[in-house]
């Protein structure tokens, strides 16, 4: 619009040069050409006033003679300005408003101003063309507003709400609280590291639930046996004339139930070494045929005790990699549970089979067996398939968890093959290469010394 007016205003200045003469001159036909050709030029209407607003020439011969009083007009004839233009809404002959601009500039003979040209156009065109662009602005507007709304929601839906959650919840688990769980929907990466941290947290909660368990069942098992000694010695010194064998009978009892607080201490202790010391394996190049002969030796009087034959049968040298206490530890826990558990007149035989890349210690006996339901969960710290009876004989189901504690360690596993009532079998699985060098580095020293 601009380029449009500073190109008639010039147009108009310079027709007011030209016009002076025949202006002065009244020559009307020479206004009147010069007047049609211009308005031809601008497709518009050209008027030529005198110094008092009265039209001399209209290029549409309509206005001849009337007086014009329009700002623009007025502000070069009163000399207030030398040129001047302005928009009017302007109604055409046919009745409809639209919008024209007014450009007029003063015609000037010897520095009088002796009249005015006055260009007349429609602009309603220019006008439709603003009108568009400032609609077309506004849609852009409202639709930078629409995304940077939408773009501010993902932000807080799928950005900031769940960092929030995340740090929230990980300070209900710095708390203590491991229920915690967050719930971020989605697939992006805030979504993965949601699940990552649900099942931190779960494992969290797990362990928690294990150490309270743990604490709870071990402070059970210790707290049975000094009940006894407790019930035991009060007997004794609360009652006169105990007979001897009666005092001998209650001070054998009060004897082994300090020999089942000892072996579970005893055990308790190990387990917590085996769980505490992973790295300090002592790796070793094992005769595990040697190991397991040496084992039953010192088991026979144990099964010779119970009328238990106790075997073993020779494989081949077999050498391993392992720590051997514990592999004998282990050993020592089995053939212990395979001479419990099984009847008078029993066997248990142990042995060796080798798979490929590992070995199998097999302990068989022909005892009481274990149910399926039972197998699941032998291998649990403190479980007992017979609570009453294990008090007899001295349990407290650790064993079975301590020789799979080992077997972990050796990167190996312990599996029970067994039927109620039929016997059981035991298979320790142990790599021959022994467990990876990485998890040991007090072998690594060792090799280079
Ligand atoms: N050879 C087996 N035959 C039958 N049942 C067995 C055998 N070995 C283990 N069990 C069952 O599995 C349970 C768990 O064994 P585990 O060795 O862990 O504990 P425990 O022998 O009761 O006590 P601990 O070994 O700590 O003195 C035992 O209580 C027993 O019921
Ligand atoms: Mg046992």
């Amino acid at each position: 619009m601009n380029q449009r007016v500073n190109q008639r205003m010039q147009e108009v200045n310079d027709f007011s040069v030209n016009v002076s003469g025949p202006l002065s001159r009244t020559d009307a036909e020479s206004l009147y050409e010069s007047a049609i050709a211009q308005g031809r030029d601008i497709s518009g209407r050209v008027l030529i006033v005198n110094e008092s607003g009265i039209v001399q020439i209209d290029s549409f011969s309509v206005l001849n003679g009337a007086q014009i009083t329009s700002r623009e007009v007025v502000e070069v004839l009163s000399g207030e300005k030398d040129a001047s233009f302005g928009y009017h809404r302007i109604q055409s002959e046919s009745g409809e408003d639209f919008w024209a601009a007014y450009y007029a500039s003063a015609v000037i003979l010897d520095s009088q101003t002796i009249g005015a040209a006055v260009f007349s156009e429609n602009v309603q065109d220019l006008v439709d063309k603003a009108g568009l662009i400032r609609n077309q602005f506004l849609m852009i507007f409202v639709g930078a507003t629409v995304v940077i709304f939408g773009l501010s929601y993902i932000s807080t839906n799928h950005i900031s709400r769940p960092l929030a959650q995340l740090r929230e919840s990980a300070m209900e688990i710095t708390k203590g609280n491991f229920a915690t769980r967050v719930h971020i929907k989605g697939k992006n990466e805030i979504a993965e590291l949601g699940k990552v941290f649900n099942s931190m947290s779960a494992k969290l909660e797990n362990l928690d639930q294990q150490r309270s368990e743990f604490v709870s069942n071990a402070s059970h098992e210790l707290k049975t046996p000094l009940a006894s000694i407790k019930i035991l010695t009060e007997s004794l010194l609360y009652q006169d004339n105990i007979p001897e064998n009666v005092y001998k009978e209650f001070l054998g009892d009060i004897n082994q139930e300090i020999d089942r607080l000892t072996n579970l201490i005893n055990d308790l202790l190990l387990m917590t070494k085996i769980e505490n010391d992973k790295e300090k394996m002592d790796r070793q190049q094992v005769s595990i045929d040697l190991l397991l002969k040496k084992a039953v030796v010192a088991l026979k009087p144990l099964a010779d005790q119970k009328d238990i034959e106790l075997s073993f049968t020779w494989n081949q040298n077999t050498v391993i990699t392992c720590d051997p206490m514990r592999i004998r530890q282990a050993v020592n826990n089995l053939i212990d549970n395979a001479v419990k558990y099984t009847p008078a007149g029993g066997r248990v035989d142990v042995g060796l089979e080798v798979h490929g890349e590992e070995v199998a210690i097999v302990v068989k006996d022909t005892g009481e067996g274990i149910s399926k339901e039972d197998q699941a969960h032998i291998f649990d710290r403190f479980y007992r398939v017979d609570k009453a009876r294990s008090r007899e004989t001295g349990g407290t189901g650790l064993g079975l968890y301590i020789v799979q504690c080992i077997a972990l360690l050796h990167e190996g596993r312990v599996e029970v093959e067994s039927e109620k009532g039929q016997g059981s079998t035991f298979r320790l699985f142990l790599p021959i290469a022994g467990p990876s060098a990485g998890q040991d580095m007090g072998a690594k020293e060792e090799k280079k010394a």
